[in-house]
């Protein structure tokens, strides 16, 4: 690393500007943020990405067609040129998310209908039946894990019923982990990791491949059956397509949900004013759920690939082929777009839209579908069981990973009462 680097890599206490897998990174990256939209708002790492901080410039990368994802050239310069024979990367490299025009635009044209407004909205008694099995198991405990007992289950169920996934395979993917989402982290994956993470993925994929075989002989009214028919079809997508792109929605459908709830509830109970708002005027939910989604994001970044020289990203050059990272997370609490205290909890401010569902063509599939479901779960917990607390407010547990935001567990209790 030559000493320039060096030097835009370091705060003026010498500590690194930019460490997100540090624990206090991890604990709060809110303050971290601050610092880098101030100091260096378009910051190179070690690793020679560039990192945009600022709402303007992330907004920007996201939507502007001189950037791209070009996942396999990306991931070849960070790792070395085999590295798509390791199949957890193979598979990434086939999901719409890493695609760019056409195959993006193909891969996402098959499954977007069932994910429009109109469908969505359909499945809200669905959903609030699912919240409330959940408590109804839950109620005369007076305690339980809002992750792992309550945020969790809701997310992964309404998946499973969308892709078709039979009642008696489900509790495997109740039970699941959440380990292998490390290789969206700007910190490059160990070898140990990269074989675990090849072994999760294996096993995903033999499942997934049986699974098609039955929806070939036994059509559904689901998303599996609607695309293993167009693999069927022709030259509409892949085998290896057809597999990333189910696990893919698998994955992005339940951990970042999971984390809106956590970390909404989380905010929530640290901000009693704003709780107490919201137990008093439900109607003001649908906002609180943008400002939640604003105020600690579930989804901390994303990146793009330059895909020609750019000349002026905030007044740095980018050169082509180099990496930019969007710090979603940074951008919802710039001052340039929420002058009224971005850093306050505040479920009735005006004028929120957050960038946490990304932007331009890639912008979140499920993101209506995540917000209805953080509603319904919200409201119905603040409706049913409104002495509740969190055990540990202070020192909640947060997951080690950066990009995708959330807890480990949050503990809470309430007065157990007959349901
Ligand atoms: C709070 C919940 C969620 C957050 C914060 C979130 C965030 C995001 C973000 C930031 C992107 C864009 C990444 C990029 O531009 O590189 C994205 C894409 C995507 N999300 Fe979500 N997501 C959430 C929930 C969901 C749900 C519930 C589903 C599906 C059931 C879903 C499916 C997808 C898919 C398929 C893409 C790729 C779209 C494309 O590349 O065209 N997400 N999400």
């Amino acid at each position: 690393m030559n000493e320039q680097v060096q030097g835009a890599n370091q705060g003026a206490g010498g500590d690194p500007l930019f460490n997100p897998l540090s624990p206090d990174f991890i604990r709060d990256p809110y303050p971290h943020y601050d610092r880098l939209r101030t100091i260096d708002p378009i910051h190179v790492t070690p690793f020679g990405q560039f990192v945009a901080s600022r709402h303007a410039d992330v907004s920007l990368v996201m939507r502007d067609k001189r950037f791209g994802k070009d996942f396999v050239e990306r991931s070849k310069r960070r790792y070395g040129p085999n590295i798509m024979e390791e199949p957890v990367f193979r598979n990434l490299g086939h999901t719409m998310l890493q695609a760019d025009p056409p195959d993006h635009t193909r891969l996402r044209g098959l499954v977007v209908k069932a994910f429009t407004a109109r469908r969505v909205e359909d499945m809200r008694p669905r959903i609030q039946e699912i919240v409330d099995q959940t408590l109804d198991a839950m109620i005369d405990r007076g305690h339980m894990d809002l992750i792992g007992d309550f945020a969790f289950r809701l997310p992964v169920t309404i998946i499973c019923d969308m892709l078709g996934i039979p009642e008696e395979h489900r509790e495997a993917f109740h039970k699941g982990s959440s380990d292998g989402v490390r290789i969206l982290d700007p910190v490059p994956m160990t070898p140990d990791e990269i074989k675990q993470g090849n072994a999760r993925n294996l096993m995903a994929q033999m499942y997934f491949q049986q699974l098609f075989e039955l929806r070939r002989r036994n059509p559904g009214d689901d998303l599996i059956t609607q695309l293993v028919q167009a693999e069927e079809d022709g030259n509409k997508l892949t085998n290896e397509e057809l597999t990333a792109n189910i696990m893919l929605l698998f994955v992005a459908g339940h951990e970042t949900t999971v984390n809106l709830i956590g970390n909404g509830l989380l905010a929530l109970h640290r901000n009693p004013d704003q709780l107490a708002l919201l137990k008093a005027r439900p109607e003001l939910m649908a906002g609180a759920i943008e400002e939640f989604l604003r105020y600690d994001s579930s989804v901390q970044m994303t990146g793009r690939v330059a895909l020609e020289d750019i000349d002026d990203l905030g007044g740095v050059k980018i050169p082509k082929g180099e990496t930019v990272l969007c710090l979603l997370g940074s951008a919802n609490r710039d001052p340039a777009v929420y002058p009224d205290r971005p850093d306050r909890l505040d479920v009735t401010r005006p004028n929120v839209k957050p960038l946490s569902f990304g932007g331009g063509i890639h912008f979140c599939l499920g993101a209506q579908l995540a917000r209805i479901e953080a509603e319904i779960a919200i409201a119905t917990l603040l409706r049913r069981l409104p002495d509740l607390r969190i055990d540990d407010i202070e020192n909640p547990e947060w997951r080690a990973t950066f990009v995708l935001r959330g807890l480990k567990r949050l503990p809470a209790s309430w007065r157990a009462r007959a349901r």
